[in-house]
């Protein structure tokens, strides 16, 4: 039988130990973990996962990579393993389930994996290239054939000194924010979700399960900058956050942080204009790219929007992670220094690193490079920058693929398609002959390789 070891939340520790830990200590039996920090992880919760973590390459991404010419130079680096469906549980024809990636942690001698779990019912409201399998009102399948079994392994004391961090269902909450009620984006299928509440019901039993779980890191999706850095829907996701963190039994504690970014394009920093900056007396929020946002890049809206979190109710110690896998935007067309001081716009795109069509453009961009390389505690309040969208993986494919994934078909992953209200109706900007999503895209994969920056 499977002895659990005590429920002490390292964060907490870091300022003083719990009553029970204390006394724990008194007796032998438990090892402070300010004092022993990487050795302990099995008895208590760190603060920051990655630091001091050898994190698993996934073998199955490695391969992919390193068959590209030039993909060696990263395909060492550690990705996200992506459960996004109940079989990929157990594996889906020839590919490895969730005990043959941990068992591969251990043997590698890894001690943080990254998991994303994402299979709520009706997932992906606003979109169609990742819809799931699982249809909006079957909650009570996603916790027992899903949750529940993942948990289940994940509780195996086999596993106990492997850090898992868990990316809970990317998307799905600010979802709910941004394409509901009578926004002009809203979808039918975002309006159910929000009604039949099985988002935030699914959200808060993930948590709960997992959460349980003392060596489980669970981190929430936080969407990216160029989706809730305007003040309608900043302080809103944080509240539904909140509100989904404490659903189903859960709460808040459950939580050990949030990702922003995640499988997005979002530039981390924009070197060359900052939010304050104006032309002419014109600030750069009246700009066509940033359209009043309140954030021009990813780190500064990660690091105010965890401030907005622990607002809404979250510790006070929560840290963030940033998907840095395809924000690189290097090669021959990163602009050196800022634009043009001619008006807002031309200072503005001729100095933006973002080189999208628009900043709602998600689907396999064209242009894009490989990102920071992942690392831990790469910047304030920050856990670590990380690849949690495997690189040259799909985001959707460029035109209808039958498939039994559940996988739909979105225009915005169509080179000539020419947007809708949650683009502004811009071209989509995406690469033309994409496979399904999830699926390897060796054309996206070169050219994030040459586009990678930092350079490789
Ligand atoms: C897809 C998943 C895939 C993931 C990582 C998502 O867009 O829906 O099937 O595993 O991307 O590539």
């Amino acid at each position: 039988m499977r002895s659990d070891p005590p429920r002490v939340r390292g964060r907490r520790a870091r300022r003083g130990l719990t009553a029970a830990a204390a006394t724990l200590l008194a007796a032998g039996l438990f090892v402070n973990p300010v004092a022993r920090g990487a050795d302990v992880q099995a008895q208590a919760r760190v603060d920051n996962p990655y630091a001091g973590a050898k994190v698993y390459v996934n073998p199955e991404w490695s391969a992919h990579a390193a068959a590209e010419p030039g993909g060696g130079k990263v395909s060492n680096q550690p990705t996200g393993v992506w459960l996004d469906r109940i079989a990929a549980i157990q594996g889906t024809s020839g590919s490895m389930g969730l005990r043959a990636h941990l068992d591969r942690a251990l043997s590698q001698g890894a001690n943080l994996i990254q998991l994303v779990v994402y299979d709520l019912p009706g997932r992906d409201c606003a979109a169609l290239a990742s819809n799931g399998e699982l249809p909006p009102n079957d909650l009570p399948r996603y916790e027992s054939e899903f949750i529940d079994p993942i948990a289940a392994i994940l509780a195996d004391s086999k596993y106990s000194n492997l850090r898992i961090v868990t990316v809970i269902e990317i998307d799905s909450l600010p979802n709910l924010v941004t394409n509901t009620n009578s926004r002009p984006t809203a979808t039918a299928a975002c309006d159910t979700m929000l009604q039949n509440g099985n988002y935030v019901n699914g959200v808060g039993y993930a948590l709960s399960k997992l959460g349980a779980i003392p060596n489980v890191y669970n981190y929430l999706d936080a969407a990216h900058h160029g989706w809730i850095g305007w003040d309608d829907n900043f302080t809103a996701t944080a509240s539904m956050l909140a509100q989904a963190a404490r659903a189903s039994g859960s709460t808040v504690d459950n939580v050990t942080g949030f990702i922003t970014n995640t499988a997005n394009y979002s530039a981390l920093t924009e070197p060359y204009f900052t939010i304050n900056d104006s032309v002419n007396g014109t600030s750069v929020r009246q700009s066509k790219w940033v359209d009043w946002n309140r954030y021009v890049d990813e780190l500064s809206f990660a690091q105010a929007f965890r401030q907005q979190l622990v607002n809404a109710g979250f510790p006070s110690n929560i840290g963030m992670l940033i998907d840095t896998s395809r924000n690189g935007w290097g090669g021959s067309a990163r602009p050196a220094g800022p634009g043009a001081m001619t008006s807002v716009d031309t200072y503005v795109n001729g100095g933006r690193l973002d080189r999208r069509i628009h900043v709602g453009n998600w689907c396999n961009q064209s242009g894009a490079g490989l990102g920071e390389r992942p690392r831990a505690t790469p910047a304030s309040e920050i856990d670590a920058y990380v690849w949690m969208k495997p690189p040259g993986e799909s985001d959707g494919s460029s035109s209808p693929i039958p498939n039994n994934e559940g996988k739909g078909f979105d225009p915005m992953c169509d080179p000539t398609y020419t947007g809708n209200v949650r683009n502004g109706y811009n071209m989509s900007g995406a690469l033309p002959d994409a496979p399904l999503s999830g699926h390897w895209f060796s054309t996206q994969f070169q050219q994030l390789l040459a586009n990678a920056y930092p350079p490789l």
